[in-house]
């Protein structure tokens, strides 16, 4: 009897799928360790691209804004487009002529990045690729009539194969009838997630094995009415990407910051102190949009030293940076948003060794001179200045120097020497930087120290 018992409820466990490694419980889904290349490879592109993209104007919140009677949006389509102008009437705009994966592919490996997040489906709910589950909303049926992602995976597979290849995928859909209704009933039925979220994210995993599912819109209903750890469970056990996938927090109303494989909390959080979980800053270089916008002025963009000195301090408080660029109605990529990627490659290929691969030190920053933050790997410390010092001497309030020790700035000359200093005791050090004119970098500069202990 006993024997039959135990059978009996093998087969249970099996059928109802509740067999594999990972339960469908935070708690469970939290024990998986985070797959290691995540925090290794620290920097990312994010692409904002929909239909969005074809007014682009404001931000990719177009749709909502204008239904909502904002007025800078009523008046541009009051302007610009005939009266009874819908939403819908801007697909067929969304030509991406010039759309070339491979030149993307081939800046994204410029810019640095180890990783890339493109938006398979923002809140507009149209789909960059040819859904099932999407009728003539997606990418295939109307617009470009290819599939944008599918198209881009490949690009990345065949020139910049070391490219984790993720997708960013929102569960709610604004204006979607199926959603508003289960809203209606207070999440207490859940055909939109039965019949449209949940059969995307399989469709998407299935045909793409992203390395990432930035998941995004959880915010308006609780983790239940999304059966994220549902999902979350057949992604961990069971999924082609089971081993290598990550994601990120938003699951539901309450999870950001409280549960996933890494934390977003908010749009472009940048804590400034160490953080316990692994977390991610995904932030735009248009500081306002992360979709592209027409209207945006020079100064509405990052400079390379706003950009640099983000990176640095994402980097020292154990985080993974993800620059946001926005795409064009035509498939280019804005050359003042290029230049930026390709400025950040520039100062990656000298400083990369600050960056990929490295760990939090003691210290984030130095407690004497603002704007220096810290990162290690294995005996080396590095400090990254985002400030030449006057007088060509830094003042450093952290560090230590011992008779062992030895400090060099990276992209210094073709063989470059050890930089004098001179230590203040137990209190710091002071470091003497070479001419300007022996240095390879122009914004944010590296010391590479050994034989230095934290304060
Ligand atoms: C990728 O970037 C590296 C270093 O920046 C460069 O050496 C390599 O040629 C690039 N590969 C492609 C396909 O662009
Ligand atoms: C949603 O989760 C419930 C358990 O909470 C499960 O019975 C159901 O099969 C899930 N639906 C899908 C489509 O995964
Ligand atoms: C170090 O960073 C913290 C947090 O951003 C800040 O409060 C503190 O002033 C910084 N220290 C210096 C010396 O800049
Ligand atoms: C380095 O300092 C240690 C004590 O901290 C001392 O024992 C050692 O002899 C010193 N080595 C040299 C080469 O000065």
């Amino acid at each position: 009897m006993m024997r039959v018992a135990q059978v009996f409820s093998l087969l249970f466990l099996l059928a109802d799928g509740s067999f594999g490694e990972y339960q469908p419980t935070w708690e469970s889904l939290d024990s998986r360790p985070l797959p290691d290349w995540y925090d290794r490879a620290k920097i990312g592109v994010f692409l904002h691209w929909g239909v969005f993209s074809v007014p682009s104007f404001g931000s990719e919140w177009f749709w909502m804004y204008w239904q909502d009677h904002s007025s800078s949006y009523v008046d541009f389509m009051n302007k610009n487009f005939r009266p009874d102008f819908t939403y819908q009437d801007f697909a067929p705009m969304f030509t991406a002529e010039f759309y070339n994966p491979e030149d993307w592919a081939r800046l994204f490996n410029a810019s640095g990045a180890r990783y890339i997040v493109l938006t398979s489906k923002h809140h507009e709910g149209f789909t960059n690729w040819p859904s099932s589950y999407s009728w003539n909303w997606n990418s295939k049926d109307v617009g470009p009539k290819r599939d944008l992602l599918g198209d881009l995976a490949n690009a990345i597979k065949e020139k910049a194969p070391h490219i984790h290849f993720g997708l960013y995928h929102s569960l709610y859909e604004w204006f979607n009838p199926l959603y508003l209704k289960d809203k209606a009933a207070s999440f207490h039925t859940n055909n939109f997630v039965v019949g449209k979220t949940l059969m995307e994210l399989y469709e998407l995993v299935n045909n793409y094995e992203p390395e990432i599912l930035w998941s995004d819109g959880d915010w308006e209903a609780p983790d239940w009415y999304w059966n994220s750890t549902a999902f979350l469970s057949w992604l961990f056990n069971d999924s082609p990407v089971k081993d290598t996938v990550v994601v990120n927090d938003r699951w539901g109303k309450g999870i950001p910051c409280h549960h996933g494989s890494y934390y977003t909390c908010a749009d472009r959080y940048n804590p400034g102190i160490l953080q316990n979980h692994k977390w991610e800053n995904a932030m735009t270089i248009d500081k306002s949009s992360w979709g592209y916008r027409r209207e945006a002025k020079v100064s509405d963009y990052l400079t390379i030293h706003e950009l640099l000195t983000t990176l640095a301090q994402t980097i020292s408080c154990g985080g993974n940076l993800l620059v946001n660029v926005g795409p064009t109605h035509d498939g280019r990529i804005p050359p003042i948003m290029e230049e930026r990627l390709r400025q950040m490659g520039f100062w990656l290929d000298v400083n990369g060794d600050s960056v990929y691969d490295s760990v939090p030190w003691k210290h984030q920053n130095d407690s004497m001179t603002a704007g220096v933050w810290y990162t290690s790997k294995g005996d080396v410390v590095y400090s990254m200045v985002l400030t030449w010092p006057e007088k060509n001497e830094l003042t450093l309030g952290s560090v230590v120097t011992t008779n062992t020790t030895v400090i060099y700035m990276l992209g210094h000359a073709s063989r470059p020497a050890p930089l004098p200093f001179h230590p203040l005791g137990s209190s710091g050090v002071v470091v003497t930087f070479p001419p300007m004119s022996e240095v390879t970098g122009q914004w944010v500069w590296v010391l590479a120290m050994t034989g230095v202990t934290p304060i």
